[in-house]
């Protein structure tokens, strides 16, 4: 079996081991590398990873994708493949088709990027097969209004492993990059599988999706990586039943986006009871005076996984962040939240916590500048509002 071949339920599984085993941390080669490596020697026969998904995908819906092995050496790949598909163009809409076997139109994502006109109105949207991309995907300013439709954030992924240092800086090393407005993604991840930092590494952060357009949606999608996952750049941002994986400033960005019902989860490295050190961070949001109406709201989340973190960081000193109905496990270190080593900054941040529950969440022993909101100065935050979604955000169907 080629890494090709392999379900994007089975590489996170297979990210998931080799983050639990410590194998990523403590080799230099790619995770790619090691992946096509491993996936053609240890992986090759379905029982052994049948048991192995459902421990590491916990609460993840399974779908598994047969077809290349159920039905005989003489299918044809497209078999199954939706007839007379895509639909012709409406007036408002056009559907471009991306299928990694040739299904269809386009094999890559970035060739259906291409292929949309410049400063179109009518939405694109890019229906993407189930299957992984290997690809770095950019999509330009001239852009509007493309939609990325997967098949399901655990069968559909665009996956690339640049790092900091591979691509001139951690602002340039997503797998993904939107400078468009009104993007749309829908059950799809985006991935970045550039090796885990150690500690004390330099120029390894390896972003999964940059997203520096305004007015952007996504919709049941995935976010893996490790430092600073999710570059909330710059915009307005919407993020619902979304999955986001990282371990130091995992959601990082001076975007002003409402995040509901998403699972944050951290992989930063165990940490043994009683041991001190701080491993993590869920944000790292990056306002730079009281007059940018930018921060990140997290409203009924979940927020667990390994490592002993803080829910923010102050990256630049007007950072804001509030955390509404979001339940916390003991992961999050009592204080709560960092000032980044600038005491200064403890008298501009904004960072609130509302109703939150779960043992992360107790404000008992919170570092002095954390507020606890009522329910005035937590109204802002909990809704659509915040982003000004009634002027822009379109429903999911
Ligand atoms: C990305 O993966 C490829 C293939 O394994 C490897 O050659 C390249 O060095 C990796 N890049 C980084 C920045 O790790
Ligand atoms: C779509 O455009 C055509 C040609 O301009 C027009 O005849 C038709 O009425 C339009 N349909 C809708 C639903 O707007
Ligand atoms: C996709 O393919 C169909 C025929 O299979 C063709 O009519 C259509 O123009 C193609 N679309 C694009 C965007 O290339
Ligand atoms: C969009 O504009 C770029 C830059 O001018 C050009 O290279 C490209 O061909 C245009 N794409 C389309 C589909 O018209
Ligand atoms: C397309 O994009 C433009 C510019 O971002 C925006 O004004 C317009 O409302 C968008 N149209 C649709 C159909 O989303
Ligand atoms: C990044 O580049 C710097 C300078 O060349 C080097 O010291 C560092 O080890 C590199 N980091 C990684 C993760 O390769
Ligand atoms: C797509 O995402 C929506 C929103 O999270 C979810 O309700 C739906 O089940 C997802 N569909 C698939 C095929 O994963
Ligand atoms: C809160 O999130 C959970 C899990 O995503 C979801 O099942 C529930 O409906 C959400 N509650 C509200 C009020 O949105
Ligand atoms: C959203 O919150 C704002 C600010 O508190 C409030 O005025 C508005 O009524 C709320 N909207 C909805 C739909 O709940």
């Amino acid at each position: 079996m080629s890494l090709k071949n392999i379900s994007l339920t089975l590489l996170v599984a297979i990210l998931g081991i080799l983050a639990s085993k410590g194998i990523i941390r403590s080799s230099r080669p790619s995770l790619l590398k090691q992946l096509i490596e491993l996936g053609s020697t240890t992986l090759s026969s379905q029982p052994i990873i049948a048991p192995i998904i459902p421990y590491i995908i916990e609460g993840h819906h399974h779908q598994h994708h047969n077809r290349h092995h159920s039905k005989g050496n003489k299918v044809n790949i497209c078999d199954d493949f939706p007839p007379d598909f895509p639909p012709p163009d409406t007036n408002t809409t056009s559907i471009f088709c991306v299928d990694r076997n040739g299904c269809c139109n386009f094999t890559t994502v970035q060739a259906a990027v291409d292929a949309v006109a410049n400063f179109s109105q009518k939405r694109t949207i890019l229906w993407i097969n189930s299957g992984i991309y290997y690809e770095k995907v950019n999509v330009p300013i001239t852009k509007p209004n493309i939609t990325f439709q997967g098949q399901g954030y655990t069968s559909t992924a665009i996956v690339w492993n640049d790092t900091a240092n591979s691509s001139g800086g951690t602002f340039y090393s997503g797998s993904v990059q939107v400078f468009s407005n009104n993007f749309i993604a829908k059950n799809i991840s985006f991935m970045n599988v550039a090796p885990i930092p150690g500690p004390g590494d330099k120029g390894a952060q390896a972003v999964a999706i940059r997203i520096s357009g305004d007015q952007a949606a996504f919709w049941g999608c995935g976010f893996f990586g490790a430092q600073d996952t999710l570059h909330d750049d710059i915009g307005r941002h919407y993020f619902k039943e979304c999955y986001i994986q990282g371990s130091i400033d995992f959601i990082f960005g001076n975007g002003r986006s409402l995040y509901e019902n998403c699972q944050l989860i951290s992989m930063a490295n165990p940490v043994a009871p009683g041991q001190r050190v701080i491993n993590g961070a869920v944000t790292a949001h990056g306002r730079t005076s009281k007059d940018e109406n930018t921060g990140f709201a997290f409203v009924n989340c979940s927020l667990g996984g390994t490592g002993r973190i803080w829910l923010g960081r102050a990256w630049r000193p007007f950072s804001r962040v509030v955390f509404a109905y979001t339940a916390m496990t003991d992961i999050i270190a009592p204080e709560g939240w960092n000032d980044f080593n600038d005491p200064t900054r403890d008298q501009t941040v904004f960072y609130g916590e509302y109703n939150c529950v779960g043992s992360g969440a107790n404000m008992a022993l919170r570092a002095p500048y954390v507020q606890r909101l009522n329910n005035a100065q937590a109204a802002p935050f909990l809704n659509m509002s915040f982003i000004e979604g009634d002027q822009w955000l379109l429903p999911f169907v």
